[in-house]
């Protein structure tokens, strides 16, 4: 090996040592490690709503770089977009892990202080709970439809219809999240709600420029 083949050799081993469902387990590991972290220092209620804003942009990240996979590595071929399609079944898991410690950081604030978690419940509508269950919902289902063998039990339809409906419909809980936030904090809210945004825009792409490379073979 030359030293100059040594970092690219240093990379491709990085990148598959973080692969799989130990990469999973890692990204939900450090997660949840961190974000208590965080809470504990901050301490009381304010700490776990801390964690559950941490926990939303670690989930955040993870959701949209599975939703946008296998297009991004269609627009933009190369070794990280290659990686995150290979590894888009295990960062969509660990987006779940990433959301079931959200979970428990809402469990969290309601048993700290549920008269503060009411006055945010009153001052949201209640249609975005009503989503946020649905989200969950579906969140949970395509988690267990990820494992191999439950998912071989079923119609490949009905997998991929359970799949894509359920990634627009937590896109959709990420948007509303985002674009309630960001009307009223614009400067710290808007980038957040520009990239959720952005997802969507390059899934797009990516599906025109399939569309467009089946039609030319
Ligand atoms: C898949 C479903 C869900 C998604 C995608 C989601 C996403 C988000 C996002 C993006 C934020 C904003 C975090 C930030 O400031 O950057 C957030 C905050 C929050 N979420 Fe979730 N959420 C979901 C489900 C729920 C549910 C079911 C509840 C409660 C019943 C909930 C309670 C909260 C609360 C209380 C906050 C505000 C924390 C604060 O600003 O102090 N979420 N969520």
């Amino acid at each position: 090996m030359s030293i100059i083949d040594a970092p690219i050799r240093a990379d491709r081993n990085l990148s598959a040592r973080f692969a799989g469902w130990r990469l999973t387990w890692a990204l939900t590991l450090l997660i949840a490690v961190s974000a208590t972290a965080v809470a504990v220092t901050v301490g009381g209620v304010a700490g776990a709503n801390e964690g559950i804003r941490i926990t939303a942009r670690t989930s955040a990240v993870l959701f949209l770089l599975a939703f946008t996979a296998s297009s991004a590595y269609r627009l933009w071929p190369n070794d990280f977009t290659k990686w995150v399609r290979r590894n888009r079944r295990y960062l969509g898991v660990a987006f779940a892990g990433s959301h079931l410690v959200h979970a428990g950081f809402i469990i969290a604030s309601v048993v700290l202080s549920s008269a503060r978690f009411k006055a945010g419940v009153e001052r949201t509508p209640g249609g975005v709970y009503v989503l946020d269950t649905i989200a969950y919902g579906f969140l949970i289902a395509m988690t267990i439809t990820s494992f191999d063998r439950i998912a071989k039990q079923m119609q490949y339809a009905t997998w991929r219809r359970l799949h894509l409906t359920g990634s627009y419909v937590i896109w959709l809980t990420f948007f509303v999240a985002y674009w309630r936030r960001g009307i009223t904090y614009p400067l710290f809210y808007g980038p957040f709600l520009l990239i959720v945004l952005a997802a969507l825009v390059i899934r797009a792409a990516g599906k025109v420029k399939r569309k467009n490379a089946a039609t030319e073979d």
